[in-house]
């Protein structure tokens, strides 16, 4: 399989849109017109309920996971993991399936780093979930998650992860730089089941 081919599975595995599939087929309900309009776990949970919110956030991070095992299943290579999972998060915050407005990277980001390295994906989780314990911020835990992943990249002396990690936490600030904006002014939704 050649890498744009793997670029262009990963892209389209990342577009799947979850949220919206789950909203629209078990609600009657899209999302994107609810909370956030975030095509995300987060949203989900605010929009559909719980149990909808834990099906849409694991399928999101299972999106991630097989596309970056796409490689590897295709007999490419493990090491272009990454080549298939970066697709899959860009797929995910602009699906070609759902008009481009996704979601927000941190659940598709989850499941590529998940595949690539459990360990760094672990330590971010027991991160998150301090920051969301101790704040109720969703997207502060998810920032304060891929701050991290970059960190372990760099501290475990990884390029190729340290270089895709630098990306994510661009992308996933720029993503949520309106959340940002409401924390600063106080206006960002907490969550209460913490
Ligand atoms: O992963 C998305 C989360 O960090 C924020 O989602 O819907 O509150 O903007 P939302």
């Amino acid at each position: 399989m050649s890498i744009i081919i793997l670029i262009l599975l990963g892209y389209l595995i990342g577009s799947i849109p979850s949220a919206l599939i789950v909203g629209k087929v078990g609600f009657g309900i899209d999302p994107r017109e609810h909370g956030s309009g975030n095509l995300g776990g987060t949203n989900a949970f605010r929009s559909l309920g719980k149990t909808a919110g834990i099906i849409v956030m694991s399928a999101d991070i299972l999106k991630g996971a097989l596309a970056a095992a796409l490689p590897m299943l295709s007999g490419v290579g493990v090491e272009y993991a990454l080549v298939a999972g970066i697709p899959a998060v860009i797929g995910h915050c602009y699906p070609i399936f759902a008009g481009f407005r996704g979601g927000k990277a941190v659940a598709t980001s989850a499941g590529v780093l998940l595949f690539v390295s459990p360990l760094c994906v672990l330590t971010a989780l027991v991160l998150f979930v301090l920051t969301l314990y101790l704040t109720k911020y969703v997207s502060l835990s998810s920032i304060v998650g891929v701050i991290w992943v970059h960190t372990y990249a760099i501290l475990w002396g990884d390029k190729p992860l340290t270089f895709a990690t630098f990306l994510l936490v661009v992308f996933i600030i720029y993503l949520h730089r309106q959340n940002i904006e409401r924390i600063l002014n106080g206006t960002e939704r907490k969550v209460s089941w913490i």
